[in-house]
């Protein structure tokens, strides 16, 4: 199916910013508004270099009056907007709640009464809990709900709501539920960026104690084009699951990589205080969007990584400024290197 006016709300984030790209190169007939808050992890520089060719609305998905006016006349709506970082839902919950479920409400009431074509819900694998460190089976479209975190839980009543609007009202959804995205962009606050930025300016990796937690590792391109086809091919009420290469690597064997990838020794990391209710384990079986869609990721993980440095280093004045506030964030917040 072709869509011709897309509404992409919180496309000033990271994965949201790196599909507004990603639209405006291979679908550059169609017609782009984001609508996107500006919170603390939307940044507009991020869509400096195509902003002739979309249309930027500041604003809150919660907003009902501003919703329906940039939804009137929209196809399909890609719906990123969202608070999206465990450690700040550990420390400031409501906003979860207020954006991730309340917001996502407001969007499809106003989808359905607009008669939108396509909702598409960009959700977590993190609404399914986690896996024992020692199984070996996956999450997958027909995992139960399980949250663990304020965030994984406000995720999960979204994926509920628009679930329920598709069954009780007919509205046209799908939804992806994808693992750990990371790439250009990528705030500073998350692990992977977090780490190459400190290494970059002479600092050590922060591990989350013990550090063999486990996350199923998906680049933001191959996550963006496993939603154009879904929606361009992806079948009405369906969900997919998107994942990965990186099966099994714990978070010590990614920070090892990038030591190696820099060519740094391997005693800058330091060992700090663990997140509280902790999941140890994400994997993702992504069989369905492969049998059903054809899609599978580019290239390895050490591929994607190595190219994630390279656009850190090159791109010091995007995060710069951003890494500042990130940091304080966790210095306000009481993380603890332990000796
Ligand atoms: P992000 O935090 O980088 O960006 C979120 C964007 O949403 C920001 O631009 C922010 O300003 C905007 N936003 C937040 N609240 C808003 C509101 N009330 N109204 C309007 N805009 C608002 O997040 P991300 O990593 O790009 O995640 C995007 C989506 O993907 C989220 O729904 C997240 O749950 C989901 N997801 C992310 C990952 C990941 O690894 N980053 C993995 C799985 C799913
Ligand atoms: P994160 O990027 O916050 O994503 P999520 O918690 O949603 O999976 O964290 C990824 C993993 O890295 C998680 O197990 C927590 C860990 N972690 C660290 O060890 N050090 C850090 O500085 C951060 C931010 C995360």
């Amino acid at each position: 199916m072709n869509y011709m006016k897309l509404l992409i709300t919180g496309g000033a984030g990271f994965i949201g910013s790196n599909f507004v790209h990603y639209w405006v190169k291979t679908h550059p007939e169609d017609e782009i508004t984001v609508l996107d808050k500006l919170t603390y992890a939307g940044n507009l520089s991020t869509l400096d270099s195509i902003k002739d060719k979309i249309n930027f609305v500041e604003g809150d998905i919660i907003d009902e009056e501003l919703v329906a006016k940039v939804m009137t006349g929209v196809d399909c709506v890609v719906h990123f907007a969202a608070e999206s970082h465990v450690d700040r839902s550990i420390h400031d919950p409501y906003v979860f709640t207020r954006s991730n479920a309340l917001g996502t409400h407001v969007l499809l009431e106003t989808a359905r009464r607009l008669k939108i074509s396509r909702f598409h819900h960009i959700s977590t694998d993190e609404v399914f809990g986690d896996i024992p460190l020692e199984a070996d089976w996956k999450f997958n479209e027909d995992s139960s709900y399980k949250p663990s975190s304020p965030y994984s839980a406000s995720k999960a009543g979204s994926d509920h709501m628009v679930r329920a609007y598709a069954h009780t009202f007919g509205l046209p959804i799908t939804i992806s539920n994808c693992s750990n995205n990371f790439g250009p962009y990528h705030y500073p606050e998350k692990f992977i960026p977090r780490s190459i930025i400190r290494l970059l300016q002479g600092e050590n990796i922060r591990l989350y104690t013990p550090g063999n937690q486990v996350r199923d590792w998906l680049h933001v391109n191959d996550h963006c084009r496993a939603i154009d086809l879904i929606l361009q091919k992806g079948k009405l009420g369906e969900t997919y699951c998107v994942g990965g290469l990186a099966k099994g690597i714990s978070n010590i064997e990614v920070a090892h990589k990038l030591l190696k990838i820099m060519d740094l020794p391997e005693d800058r990391i330091e060992l700090v205080t663990d997140r509280p209710g902790h999941d140890v384990k994400y994997d993702v079986d992504w069989t369905k969007i492969n049998k059903e869609l054809g899609w599978e990721p580019q290239h390895t993980f050490d591929e994607w990584l190595e190219q994630t440095v390279e656009w850190y280093k090159n791109n010091q004045s995007w995060w710069k400024p951003l890494a500042e506030e990130s940091e304080q964030f966790y210095q306000t917040k009481g993380e603890e290197v332990l000796k």
